[in-house]
């Protein structure tokens, strides 16, 4: 997509997970963004020359810091607003006509990183992100997250649904034991 990206140690090394994110968010990409677990900030720096703003969130400073430089380089810094935090904590009342995650999703006993533990069943942020988004996006607005087959894709829907709005998966890529796919909310 011409960006270039500049990784820095400890920060997710962008993967095929997130650039299925991409390839879905590509097409709608418009007004005011929110990418949240931004890593290197390559999500939201993909459709940066397409949308209004992009609000990135990130719960360890370096990816912040690393999203920001990110942002300089390809000349699109003044449309970023980077804020170090804990999935929505950090927002007040505002609401995104598109809000895309790419969370750490891999299950393990002990959470032992951040960049891809999810805790016990893998699910710890897909729950939470799911419970809270619509609190944040606009009554048009889509949220597309991505996960994988190893933590339960029907569960996520089903959770969805339990909180009143729509799901459904848009694209999905297969690997040698997983499939990871994309989730898109609406109401
Ligand atoms: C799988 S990486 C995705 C990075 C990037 N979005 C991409 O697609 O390349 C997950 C990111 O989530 C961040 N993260 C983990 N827990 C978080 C939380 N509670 N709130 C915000 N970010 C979190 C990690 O620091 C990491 O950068």
């Amino acid at each position: 997509m011409g960006k270039r990206i500049i990784i820095y140690p400890g920060v997710y090394e962008p993967a095929e997970d997130s650039y299925l994110l991409i390839d879905a968010i590509m097409p709608i990409a418009s007004g005011d963004i929110l990418d949240l677990c931004c890593g290197t900030g390559i999500v939201g720096l993909c459709v940066a020359d397409k949308v209004r703003s992009v609000t990135s969130i990130d719960i360890n400073p370096i990816a912040i810091k690393n999203t920001c430089e990110n942002f300089k380089i390809n000349s699109v810094y003044d449309k970023l607003n980077a804020i170090v935090g804990d999935l929505f904590n950090p927002l007040g009342k505002v609401k995104f006509d598109l809000i895309t995650m790419n969370p750490p999703y891999l299950w393990d006993e002990e959470p032992k990183d951040i960049s891809w533990s999810g805790g016990k069943k893998g699910r710890n942020i897909i729950d939470r992100f799911i419970m809270s988004v619509s609190n944040f996006l606009k009554e048009n607005g889509k949220a597309l997250f991505v996960q994988s087959t190893i933590n339960d894709i029907e569960e996520s829907l089903e959770l969805i649904s339990k909180m009143g709005l729509k799901g459904k998966i848009i694209m999905r890529k297969k690997f040698l034991f997983e499939e990871i796919v994309v989730i898109e909310i609406t109401y």
